[in-house]
């Protein structure tokens, strides 16, 4: 068993010296994962409930993920729901509180034991059933932060459905990007969500992504919120406009009721659990697919050694279910480890204020607080001397996590000076479904740096590479993060439907690895301190962003002649995109109407998620002469760093209308 969190702050020098004793049980814990993997991982498959027990663990061919070969635990066999919730209940634990929900928005609060989470799941499992939705089969979840998506994502889990959750923010055309591409046959909704300034209807947006898509979807499910109407009936007998009579839209209430409960469905460890779609650098995102067992593995271990998270605890993850942390750190490794995890339907500030977080932490007794660092920003941007956290009894926090982007070290310090428990700043991705690097606490507490995400967790081995490939790993170097193969268990198995888009994205690059697409470098203590994007993901507020699908949008609008779309440092949201345009010939528009109209077509084809707001017209974006637009040195002249003119350069002065606009002036 992993020593019991320690939460006395270890002083910098003495956990250095541990670290590099290698005699602290993460150093020894590490080092097993790097010598014995599979001896490793098969004990830790052993804290999950499988129906057949695996034998094999690592790949057999490591280079090879998404295939049988490639895949973790290979002749196991286990059910996802049934882990997260019977295996409690059947332990006893099912009076425990398993979900609560907490809406800033309504007021409302509620608690479903693992016992009444069982009996919702299993109910709407065997509604979709009734529906002959089988193993296998996609469901696309879209919904609001309320306890329906977490049911109807645990209910594709218990009969083997792969479900794919859209965040709400994403407009209709991105949803019918995933439908097309999932191909669902059933998508579960609500008849909307809660924002601060107003109602965001769903019914409208579903109706019309089914529209644009190519007509996979035979069922809708609609969760009645009272707050937000939304009349079925109008799309169910096909009088909505472009209603069509082949999609049969339901009331969640009524399949509830009229529905058998569903039993858990084996599944091979290898099955797909989800498909949850992220940016690359296209437009097009990326349907990244999760595996059964080896994400359940994974997430058991997390929950302990990294979060120090078990039945009692509770843990508080203010993210939303439609991204990886949600699914991750909301949804199944929470209740894999039997705890209490909160469902949030708000913001860090404005719902009511900056104190927010603080009353749920007290209202619940929250051990364990995670959220990105835009949210901790905009809290110290309201409350900089956290008055408000002086209202509330916070005394059961123990830490808080932070990612999805770089956490500055400013607001590190504040935070860890002001709110007086661990800051643990920690680096993953979607694609690897867990942290690549952390602070283990659960494990033993190690220093924490500012700047720098920890150490690597077991099975990842990140290394530092240059751009030919070669492993330029030592202390200080910088250079792109890749991780050799195999990933450890919980990394993505493919990309829906394509498996050589998967191996161009991130196997192609360098033979061996997997590209992170992250640069970096580690320091003498082997802390690794991540940098930024090597691509064209930009990262606004947590949210993972292609500059491409803004690019793409913005080129349609018939004024525009060439556009450049980059991330800018913003004090808030880490980043935010930007657009640098050209007007085609004899379109002598004002600016200002320009920008307005490209501002609100980015809003309604990608969504208000895109946050988008900043364009500036130019006669001529700086390009290399070969063509290429020079991103890097507008977004450095904008970022107000050195500037690193390209000697390649067409024509240097077309740089100084930038550095007008960006209050600057080019050296000469
Ligand atoms: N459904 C519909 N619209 C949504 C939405 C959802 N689920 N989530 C956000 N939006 C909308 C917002 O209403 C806003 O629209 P607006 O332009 O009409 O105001 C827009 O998308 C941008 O939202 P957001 O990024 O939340 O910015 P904000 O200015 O409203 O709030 C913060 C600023 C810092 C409070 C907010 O960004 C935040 O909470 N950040 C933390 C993010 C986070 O937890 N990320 C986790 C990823 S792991
Ligand atoms: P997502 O897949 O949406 O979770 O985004 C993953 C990306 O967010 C990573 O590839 C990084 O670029 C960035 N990111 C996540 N966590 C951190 C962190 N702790 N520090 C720096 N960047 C981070």
């Amino acid at each position: 068993m992993p020593d019991a969190p320690s939460l006395e702050r270890v002083s910098a020098q003495t956990a250095a010296a541990r670290l590099r004793q290698q005699s602290g049980s993460y150093a020894e814990t590490y080092e097993h994962s790097r010598s014995a993997p599979d001896e490793f991982w098969l004990q830790q498959a052993d804290r999950v409930d499988w129906i057949t027990p695996p034998t094999l663990s690592s790949p057999s061919q490591a280079d090879q993920p998404g295939t049988d070969q490639g895949c973790w635990f290979a002749d196991g066999t286990m059910n996802m729901s049934a882990n997260v919730l019977d295996r409690h209940v059947a332990a006893g634990r099912g009076s425990n509180p398993a979900l609560i929900t907490d809406s800033a928005m309504t007021g409302e609060q509620n608690v479903l034991t693992y016992a009444e989470l069982l009996e919702r799941v299993s109910t709407f499992a065997g509604g979709l059933q009734e529906l002959g939705v089988s193993a296998g089969d996609r469901v696309l979840i879209y919904l609001p932060m309320i306890s329906e998506a977490v049911v109807a994502m645990l209910a594709c889990a218990r009969i083997g459905a792969v479900h794919s959750v859209v965040f709400g923010g994403f407009a209709a055309n991105e949803l019918a990007v995933r439908i097309n591409d999932a191909t669902p046959s059933v998508i579960v909704t609500a008849t909307g969500g809660l924002e601060p300034t107003r109602q965001v209807e769903y019914l409208p947006i579903v109706h019309q992504a089914i529209g644009l898509s190519s007509g996979s979807v035979r069922h809708v499910i609609v969760k009645d919120r009272p707050q937000i109407p939304g009349d079925i009936t109008e799309y169910a007998t096909g009088t909505a406009s472009g209603g069509s009579l082949d999609v049969a839209w339901l009331d969640w209430d009524e399949l509830e009721t009229g529905a058998r409960a569903a039993a858990p469905v084996e599944m091979r460890s290898q099955d797909p659990l989800y498909i949850l779609y992220t940016s690359g650098t296209t437009g097009s995102p990326k349907g990244v697919v999760r595996d059964t067992g080896g994400y359940a593995v994974a997430l058991q271990w997390a929950m302990t050694n990294i979060y120090a998270v078990g039945h009692d605890s509770t843990i508080f993850t203010a993210s939303d279910v439609g991204w990886v942390v949600g699914h991750s750190f909301i949804v199944y490794g929470p209740l894999l480890a039997g705890a209490a995890t909160v469902l949030y339907e708000g913001k860090p500030i404005g719902t009511p204020d900056a104190g927010a977080f603080w009353r749920i932490i007290q209202e619940h007794s929250v051990d364990v607080l995670y959220t990105a660092p835009t949210a901790l920003r905009a809290i110290r941007r309201e409350d900089p001397t956290l008055d408000e956290l002086e209202k509330y009894d916070t005394s059961s926090l123990q830490a808080i996590y932070l990612a999805g982007e770089r956490l500055d070290t400013e607001t590190w310090h504040w935070a860890n000076d002001g709110i007086r428990v661990p800051i643990v700043d920690h680096w993953w991705q979607t694609e690897t479904g867990w942290p690549i690097c952390a602070n283990p606490r659960g494990l033993q507490q190690l220093e924490s740096k500012a700047g720098s995400t920890g150490v690597p967790m077991p099975g990842f081995i990140p290394r530092i590479l240059d751009r030919e490939g070669n492993d330029v790993t030592q202390p200080g170097t910088e250079g792109n993060i890749a991780i050799q193969l195999p990933l450890p268990p919980g990394g993505l198995i493919g990309l829906w439907g394509s498996a050589e888009r998967f191996a161009n994205s991130y196997l192609t690059e360098f033979p061996g690895y997997y590209a992170t697409g992250d640069a970096g470098y580690f320091d003498d203590d082997g802390y690794l301190f991540v940098m930024g994007r090597t691509d064209d993901v930009i990262n606004v507020a947590g949210h993972r962003l292609s500059t491409g699908s803004f690019e793409e949008v913005i080129s349609q609008h018939p004024d525009v002649a060439e556009c450049a779309v980059l991330g800018l440092h913003d004090e808030l949201k880490g980043q935010r995109a930007a657009a640098f345009i050209t007007m085609k010939h004899g379109r002598n528009r004002v600016e200002s109407d320009l920008a307005i109209e490209l501002v609100a077509l980015v809003r309604e084809v990608i969504g208000p998620v895109a946050a988008f707001r900043d364009v500036m017209v130019v006669e001529r974006l700086p390009k290399t002469r070969s063509g290429k637009i020079l991103r890097k040195t507008i977004r450095q002249i904008f970022d107000g760093e050195d500037v690193r003119i390209p000697p390649t350069i067409e024509d240097v002065t077309v740089l100084d209308a930038i550095y007008t606009a960006a209050g600057r002036t080019r050296a000469l």
